[in-house]
């Protein structure tokens, strides 16, 4: 129960929830390894076809990177704090995007730094009306670290976004909601049951053609949208020698629910 990611695993979903409840969840390097460790793991776990991520404790997601602890790399020179800080950052957040899987942050109090960039990567987010989020990293005298220049001003455009990043401002579930950083706010209560019923009704489809339409949008988004027409027929090719599209196509003829196999 010390480890600072705990994994979960029943019907179809993987629950993983950063625990470091007293430092509130901030994410040191020890917690972004397991977390890239668990990641390979649950990737290629043929039991697990969503993924949700929470934080331990009644107070926080994740009050962001631990910054008692990359502040020591930012004293050892650039080459370690680019190398240990921010590179282990990004990789964290890209792998949570480029996925395989989907995965569901599920928001339950700050998502402060970091806490809101990895809200930022994943493909879907619920809020719980008792989050509370910023991006304070101006306030430390730096910019975000973990794609939350980029992928911010992506899903709420340049200016909103800007306002976001200069001035540090907290903001409330609501206004998350309008910025494109999250589908959905819940009543605290609600908030994991709201995740896994949404996590459910993603899991009952075909684990290829999810995987497909992540791949298609993630990518897509970054492209111009020929080069993206033409990674959706890739995906769409791909899946073409599939056991789950003949399925899904003999159902819809046979007017019963399809059974997909993953294959
Ligand atoms: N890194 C390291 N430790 C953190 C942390 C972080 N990002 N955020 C919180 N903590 C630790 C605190 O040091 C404290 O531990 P301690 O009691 O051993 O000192 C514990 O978590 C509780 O935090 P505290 O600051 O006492 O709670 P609070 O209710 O007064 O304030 C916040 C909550 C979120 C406003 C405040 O913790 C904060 O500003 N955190 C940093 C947020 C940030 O800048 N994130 C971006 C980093 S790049």
């Amino acid at each position: 129960m010390n480890a600072p990611v705990l994994l979960k695993i029943d019907d179809k979903i993987a629950t993983l929830t950063l625990n470091r409840p007293d430092k509130l969840n901030a994410l040191n390097y020890q917690t972004v390894d397991l977390l890239l460790a668990m990641l390979d793991e649950l990737e290629v776990d043929s039991r697990v076809h969503v993924l949700i991520v929470t934080g331990a404790g009644d107070r926080a997601f994740s009050a962001g990177a631990d910054i008692r602890e990359f502040s020591e790399s930012v004293r050892s020179g650039r080459a370690a704090a680019v190398r240990d800080f921010v590179r282990r950052g990004q990789q964290m957040t890209a792998r949570m995007e480029a996925y395989r899987k989907p995965i569901i942050a599920a928001v339950n109090g700050y998502a402060f730094g970091g806490g809101c960039e990895i809200t930022e990567a994943v493909p879907l987010a619920i809020a719980s009306e008792r989050a509370l989020f910023a991006k304070p990293e101006i306030r430390l005298g730096m910019p975000p670290t973990f794609g939350g220049t980029q992928r911010l001003p992506r899903l709420s455009g340049r200016k909103r976004a800007l306002q976001l990043l200069l001035t540090g401002e907290r903001f409330e579930p609501q206004r998350a909601l309008q910025e494109g950083l999250i589908n959905r706010v819940v009543p605290h209560a609600e908030l994991m049951p709201a995740a896994r019923e949404l996590a459910s009704r993603i899991a009952c489809h075909s684990p290829l053609a999810v995987a497909a339409i992540l791949a298609a949008v993630t990518r897509g988004l970054n492209m111009a949208i020929g080069e993206g027409l033409q990674v959706e027929s890739e995906q769409f090719a791909s899946l073409v020698p599939s056991r789950d599209l003949c399925e899904g196509l003999d159902a819809w003829m046979q007017r019963r629910e399809p059974v997909f196999c993953g294959h």
